[in-house]
C-alpha cells in the first residue's frame, strides 16, 4: 500500500491523542523532592567570593569545592545575615525573608523534561521595583563548560560590575557602543568569564563588564556550549527562553514549551516543561548519562535585578541517583 506523507502525519497525530503519553504531565505526586533553600545575596558577586580577604572559601571555590558542599545547611543563616544588613548589602529591602525554604521536582518523558517549583510566598510589601512582574523565576542551566559553574551554579554569572551591584556604572554602560546590541538600556546584565579578557578581583572596581572578547571569540564559545540556557516564568508577560555568554540574552532559545505558575492560597507553584532537545540558539541538548549544573532564582514581591533569592549550584541529571535534582522517568 502506498502511504501517502499526510495520513501518516494523520495516524501519528490520533495515536498520540489515543495514549496521550507523550504529553501526559507528570504526577508529582509520585516524584521525589529535594528541598533547595534560596537566600537573600546582597552583594556577593563573584569577585567577592574569589577574594580570599573578603570570603575564606575563595580558595576551596578555586580547587573545585562546591558553594553547596560548606554552606547548603547555612543557606538560611548567610540569607538573615545579609538582609538584616550585618553583611554584603548596606541597604536592604526592610522586611524582606532572608530565605524561602523550596520544594524542587524533576521528571522526564523520551522528549521533554518537567521542572517544579513549589514555596510559601513570603510577606511582601516591598518596593515596586519590577511593577509588571509580581513574581518571576529563573532557571539557569550550564553543560560543563563554564568555568565556575559546577561550584556556584548563578554564581559563574554574577559579577560585582553588574546593575545594581555595589561596583555598577550604569551611566558608562549605556553609553557602550555595544549597549543596543547587549541590552544594558538598564546598565549591564549578567555574564560570564569566558566571554572577558579579564576579571578583576583584587582591586575596585572589581569586574570586567566592559572587557568583551571578540565576536568571533564570543560566537564559538556559543557553538562550542560555552553559556548558560535560561528559562524564566514571570506572572507579568510570556515566559522567556533565553541564555548567557557575554550577556544575558531574553531570546534566542526555542526549547522550552511552556511555564505555568500559581499563587493558591499563598503557595506557589511553577512548572516548566521543556524539550530535552536544544532546538534554538542558547539551548543545551539534555542527556541520560550527563549532570548539568543548575541553579535558580526567586525574584518575589516585584523585586528586580540583584534583590532576587538564589539557590547555590546544584546538579540536575536523567534517572541519575549522583544528580541533586535527579529526573526520574515518566
Ligand atoms: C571551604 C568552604 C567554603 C566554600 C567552598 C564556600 N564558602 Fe562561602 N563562606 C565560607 C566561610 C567560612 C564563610 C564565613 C566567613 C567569611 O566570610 O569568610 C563564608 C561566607 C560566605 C558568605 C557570607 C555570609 C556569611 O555567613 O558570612 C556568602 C554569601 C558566601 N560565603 C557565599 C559562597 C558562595 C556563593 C560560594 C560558592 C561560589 C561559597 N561561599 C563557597 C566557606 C566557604
Amino acid at each position: 500500500m502506498k502511504v501517502s506523507k499526510s495520513s501518516v502525519f494523520m495516524l501519528t497525530l490520533v495515536a498520540g491523542t489515543l495514549t496521550g503519553t507523550a504529553h501526559a504531565a507528570p504526577d508529582w505526586g509520585k516524584v521525589p523532592a529535594r528541598n533547595v533553600t534560596v537566600f537573600y545575596p546582597g552583594n556577593s558577586g563573584l569577585e567577592w567570593v574569589m577574594k580570599g580577604v573578603d570570603h575564606s572559601g575563595a580558595r576551596a571555590v578555586k580547587g573545585g569545592e562546591t558553594c553547596a558542599g560548606c554552606h547548603d545547611k547555612e543557606a538560611a543563616d548567610i540569607g538573615r545575615k545579609i538582609v538584616s544588613g550585618e553583611k554584603l548589602d548596606a541597604s536592604p529591602i526592610k522586611g524582606k525573608a532572608g530565605s524561602i525554604p523550596v520544594k524542587v521536582q524533576a521528571a522526564h518523558d523520551a522528549e521533554h523534561l518537567y521542572v517544579r517549583f513549589q514555596w510559601k510566598a513570603p510577606a511582601g510589601g516591598g518596593p515596586k521595583m519590577d511593577p509588571a512582574n509580581q513574581m518571576k523565576l529563573t532557571v539557569m542551566m550550564d553543560a560543563g563548560k563554564v568555568e565556575y559553574a559546577a561550584q556556584g551554579g548563578c554564581w559563574a554569572t554574577c559579577h560585582n560590575d553588574m546593575r545594581s551591584m555595589d561596583d555598577a556604572n550604569d551611566e558608562a554602560a549605556r553609553k557602550h557602543a555595544k549597549a543596543g546590541a547587549l541590552g544594558w538600556s538598564n546598565g549591564v546584565t549578567k555574564y560570564i568569564k569566558e566571554s572577558r579578557t579579564t576579571l578583576t578581583i583584587k582591586d575596585k572596581p572589581r569586574g570586567g563588564w566592559d572587557k568583551l572578547k571578540s565576536d568571533a571569540e564570543i560566537a564559538a564559545a556559543l557553538k562550542d556550549g560555552a553559556f548558560l540556557d535560561l528559562m524564566q516564568f514571570r506572572t507579568g508577560g510570556a515566559p522567556v527562553d533565553g541564555y548567557v555568554l557575554e550577556s544575558r540574552h531574553m531570546e534566542g532559545g526555542k526549547s522550552l514549551v511552556n511555564a505555568e505558575g500559581k499563587n493558591e492560597n499563598g503557595t506557589w507553584t511553577v512548572t516548566f516543561k521543556r524539550k530535552l532537545a536544544a532546538s534554538g540558539v542558547g539551548d543545551h541538548t539534555i542527556q541520560t548519562g550527563n549532570l548539568y549544573n543548575v541553579g535558580f532564582a526567586i525574584h518575589d514581591d516585584h523585586t528586580n535585578a540583584r534583590y532576587h533569592h538564589l539557590s547555590f549550584g546544584y546538579t540536575l541529571g536523567l534517572d541519575n541517583a549522583e544528580a541533586d535534582i535527579n529526573a526520574v522517568k515518566l
